[in-house]
């Protein structure tokens, strides 16, 4: 019998179900391959005692369509930066890559797939380097990984945003305000830009995209006559002015790595009133919804694409690689080319052309 653990690592991300029950049916087609999953990502090997559970057809049925996963996740620590706490309570972090190898060894794993986003990849690449036999699944809501057309969750993300601008653009028309929506997406702009062109909001702000105030203003000031009519914007949470820089909250969190981004609604809506735009503002932060809930149809089917070829390449010995979309395919691309650059929005993108033939202001 042969042993595959699967994590799931980073933030949650509708999908994630989908992809573990994929995979669990697919080798359950083999009869010589058991599938294990690891409690909060790697946690659960670096536990004493572990975190393992067995999985099979019938603990893995009917989650597809649930949020979250059902192994639970976590984005701080891992096997290489594992949080200790001295004697006088001050934290540090220390490398446990070593003995997790050896843990896995000592159960008999042949093979890890890892579900995650840049972070985890860049923890599966580190692994395979150590001689682990690692396969990756993307995946994230900001669908900032180049090497897949797309990773799931994100358009699930795409329509809970789309959603709430349709909802913010009722109150905004019947109170004569502009709304600002803030989104997630970290340094990348697609959740913000597919949900402006979506929803029909006025302004869309970006990281990819610093903005000058009083473009934005100028745009807004077109949707007033005297003192009626209302517009929403869409910024991404990582957006930034040309003269400024991103807002972000100071993190206490041991072991968390990542910039709290948040805050950047409410900046502009101070950055226009100080431009002098005199209609009433309201912010509205949508956070952690984008990320909960059911994953929507083709999130679903993209999850279940990439847990059965994640499965399909371990079968195969395909090692040191990540799954990738490349429409209408489904290919393996090496871990470490997965995780060398970003995927930002480009100014030359089709999506930016759309925008603007819609008359969307982009802050410049
Ligand atoms: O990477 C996914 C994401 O949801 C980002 O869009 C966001 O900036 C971040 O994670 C939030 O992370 P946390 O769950 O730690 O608040």
């Amino acid at each position: 019998m042969k042993r595959l653990l699967i994590a799931t690592g980073g933030g949650d991300c509708p999908g994630l179900n989908a992809v573990i029950r994929a995979v669990v049916h697919r080798a359950s087609q083999e009869k010589d391959w058991e599938i294990l999953g690891s409690i909060q990502a790697f946690n659960g090997v670096l536990w004493t005692p572990m975190e393992i559970v067995e999985l099979d057809n019938k603990s893995v049925a009917g989650i597809h369509f649930q949020g979250g996963t059902i192994l639970e996740t976590t984005n701080k620590g891992g096997p290489f930066a594992w949080p200790v706490k001295n004697n006088q309570g001050i934290w540090s972090t220390v490398d446990r890559s070593d003995e997790m190898i050896e843990r896995l060894r000592n159960i008999n794993i042949d093979a890890v797939i890892n579900i995650g986003g840049d972070g985890s990849q860049s923890i599966s690449q580190r692994l395979f380097e150590k001689g682990l036999n690692v396969i990756g699944v993307p995946k994230t809501i900001d669908n900032d990984l180049s090497s897949t057309d797309s990773t799931f969750g994100f358009q699930t993300a795409v329509q809970i945003a789309t959603e709430a601008v349709d909802k913010l653009v009722t109150t905004a028309a019947s109170h004569n305000r502009v709304f600002v929506l803030e989104v997630m997406g970290r340094n990348a702009g697609w959740i913000a830009l597919n949900a402006a062109i979506a929803g029909g909001a006025e302004v869309c702000l970006i990281p990819e995209i610093p903005y000058d105030v009083n473009k934005v203003k100028d745009a807004l000031e077109t949707r007033f006559h005297k003192n009626r009519g209302f517009a929403v914007v869409v910024v991404a949470e990582g957006a930034y002015p040309v003269d400024g820089n991103v807002v972000f909250k100071e993190n206490d969190e041991v072991g968390y790595e990542n910039i709290k981004l948040g805050g950047v609604s409410r900046q502009l809506i101070k950055q226009l009133t100080k431009a002098g735009f005199e209609h009433d503002m309201r912010e509205t932060i949508l956070g952690h919804l984008q990320r909960g809930g059911v994953p929507i149809a083709y999130d679903r089917v993209l999850s279940s694409q990439m847990g059965v070829k994640a499965m399909e390449m371990a079968i195969e010995g395909d090692f040191g690689k990540m799954v990738a979309y490349r429409h209408p395919d489904f290919i393996a691309v090496d871990l470490k080319d997965a995780i060398a650059l970003p995927n930002l929005v480009t100014k030359d993108n089709a999506l930016i052309s759309t925008a603007k033939g819609l008359g969307i202001c982009m802050g410049y």
